[in-house]
């Protein structure tokens, strides 16, 4: 068998795979997702990261013409814009300030490190950081849609973002701007690469 072959083969399975995943997803949380559910679509993510073969970093190279040091493929997405899978391809250091989702979001680790801070938000406004947490290969981390993290990567990654809502709706989002200690809700999102069936 040759490499186009086994190329083909390989997007084939992971196509099954991502349906199927989808499909236990939808079914967990057909409506705005809580504290248990989340939990629930991070173990069904996890069991997805755990088929390396189907998800190789070298079918998700960070691509070279965006100026962003990371690059989401968008594996899944239904027409009305809910049940948004990506994978997060980091080829170093990148970093995401405080936010919020507005919808529920799940992380699972495929490869390499990122750490996950999680945050209160304080009386006077301001971000206090309350928890941490290293997704890597066979861990994550569930978010409500009111949860606040931040993002740190160093050495490179591959991982799942799973969102209730695809990335290009949520326009409510809050960021915090460390600098002068405000919060953004105009952040647009990266250059997004198109990996779903018949969109590649
Ligand atoms: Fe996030």
């Amino acid at each position: 068998m040759n490499d186009t072959v086994n190329n083909e083969t390989r997007a084939t399975e992971r196509d099954q795979a991502v349906a199927a995943a989808m499909a236990d997803i939808r079914a967990i949380a057909p409506g705005p997702a809580e504290r248990d559910q989340v939990e629930r679509i991070l173990a069904r993510l996890i069991e997805l990261a755990a088929h390396h073969d189907l998800f190789p970093a070298g079918d998700f190279p960070p691509l070279d013409d965006d100026q962003r040091p990371s690059t989401m493929y968008r594996l899944a997405e239904d027409d009305d814009h809910r049940f948004a899978l990506y994978v997060n391809s980091c080829r170093d250091k990148t970093e995401a300030p405080v936010h919020d989702h507005t919808t529920w979001a799940v992380i699972a680790g495929i490869q390499g490190q990122e750490i996950n801070r999680f945050y209160t938000v304080t009386d006077e406004g301001t971000p206090e950081q309350i928890d941490e947490k290293v997704v890597e290969a066979g861990t994550g981390v569930a978010l409500v849609g009111t949860d606040f993290h931040s993002i740190h990567i160093d050495g490179g990654a591959l991982n799942f973002h799973c969102y209730g809502l695809a990335l290009e709706q949520l326009d409510e989002r809050r960021w915090f701007r460390p600098s002068d200690s405000t919060w953004q809700t105009t952040m647009a999102p990266g250059k997004i690469a198109e990996a779903r069936p018949g969109r590649r």
